[in-house]
């Protein structure tokens, strides 16, 4: 598998971005938590995205320049315009903002409207457990899951993503769609011409299928656990779209980042920061997250079972060993950055 150097695709990403005109410190922005996905292992969210964003920018869908601003505020929360801005940016910003928030009155909350897909929120709940604080990350997107009994697409599979710091790894968190996969793996399948669990998806008639070939035009993404998937992510619309004033995933209001690239995508976020020293003293969350992830580590194992893992764990060794010996690239990743390297006339730095 071919690999690159986490710094090397980082300033990939940064020149690709610069050179279509996007202000050096959003590039920034843009490449750190792209090819940081990368490093977790989460590849459907991560670098491989970047061609179809600068090719969204260009059709007039995404304003690459563009900020979030603020439109509201008090001490512990803020409303934000996303201003159709990056993703990415507005995703940093808006989470950057809560922390502010929670370090002084305990808890910030941010909600964003009128963004853009943000990729991986797992990235943005880690910028709150990295200053040592609780991160929570929520977004609506696109409608592309059903609901219990319902024949088709009825609402997002709106992802949600937490974290806190830890000791033995940098936190604990968690990051998932709720339906049972992320869409860009159904893509994945649809593209590899393979077959999927019944599990993933229903048909155009609303039943279980094992084929991908006619999603997205037909069928819908299946929730995750049924009826609680399905609860959760209206509860997701709930503290976006909903409360913010933005669009929700059933408004008719966002347009897939994927597939309608002349459209403004029109996703809301929210992102909320705890500070727990106000509760249990400085440097204590930390020690008591370790604490409940070693007993999770400790449990007994299930016959054939090799190691129990806290949710995040798998990410943070997959960061290590980027570090060490680069970061693997998968071949659909490898493909979309040697599509982006020839569009931009820019070399990409990569080794094996
Ligand atoms: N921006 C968007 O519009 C959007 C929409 C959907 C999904 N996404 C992203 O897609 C990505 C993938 O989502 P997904 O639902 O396919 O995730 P997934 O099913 O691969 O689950 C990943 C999470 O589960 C944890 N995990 C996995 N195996 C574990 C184990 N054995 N023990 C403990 N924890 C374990 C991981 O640490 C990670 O936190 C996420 O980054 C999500 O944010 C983004």
């Amino acid at each position: 598998m071919a690999r690159i150097k986490i710094q090397d695709l980082k300033n990939f990403c940064i020149n690709a971005l610069e050179k279509e005109g996007m202000k050096p410190e959003l590039a920034v922005i843009t490449a750190t938590v792209l090819t940081k996905t990368d490093a977790y292992g989460t590849h459907s969210h991560g670098t491989k995205n970047l061609h179809n964003y600068i090719k969204k920018a260009r059709a007039g869908g995404l304003t690459l320049n563009a900020e979030p601003e603020i439109i509201k505020e008090g001490p512990s929360y803020a409303l934000m315009d996303g201003n159709n801005a990056m993703g990415m940016v507005c995703g940093v910003m808006g989470m950057e903002l809560a922390c502010k928030k929670a370090s002084e009155t305990g808890v910030g909350l941010v909600t964003i409207r009128n963004s853009n897909h943000f990729g991986a929120a797992g990235y943005y709940a880690n910028i709150a457990s990295e200053k040592g604080m609780i991160g929570f990350v929520v977004s609506n997107v696109d409608p592309n899951m059903n609901a219990p009994g319902a024949r088709s697409k009825a609402l997002g599979n709106n992802p949600i993503a937490y974290a806190a710091p830890a000791i033995s790894v940098p936190s604990v968190f968690l990051d998932i769609a709720l339906s049972n996969v992320a869409s860009l793996k159904v893509f994945k399948a649809r593209a590899e011409g393979k077959s999927i669990p019944d599990t993933w998806i229903v048909d155009k008639d609303g039943l279980p299928t094992t084929d991908p070939s006619r999603y997205p035009e037909e069928g819908a993404m299946q929730p995750m656990a049924g009826h609680k998937g399905y609860g959760l992510a209206v509860f997701v619309d709930l503290i976006t779209g909903v409360m913010n004033g933005g669009a929700t995933s059933m408004s008719g209001e966002i347009d897939s980042w994927v597939l309608s690239l002349d459209k403004p995508n029109n996703v809301c976020h929210t992102f909320i920061a705890i500070d727990a020293s106000k509760f249990i003293g400085e440097g204590v969350l930390a020690q008591r997250t370790e604490d409940m992830a070693q007993t999770l580590r400790s449990l007994p194992k299930a016959k054939g079972s090799q190691r129990i893992y806290t949710p995040g764990e798998i990410e943070w060794e997959n960061y290590r060993k980027s570090e060490r010996e680069g970061i693997s690239i998968p071949d659909d990743v490898l493909e979309s950055l040697k599509g982006l390297a020839e569009d931009m006339q820019i070399e990409l730095p990569v080794f094996d």
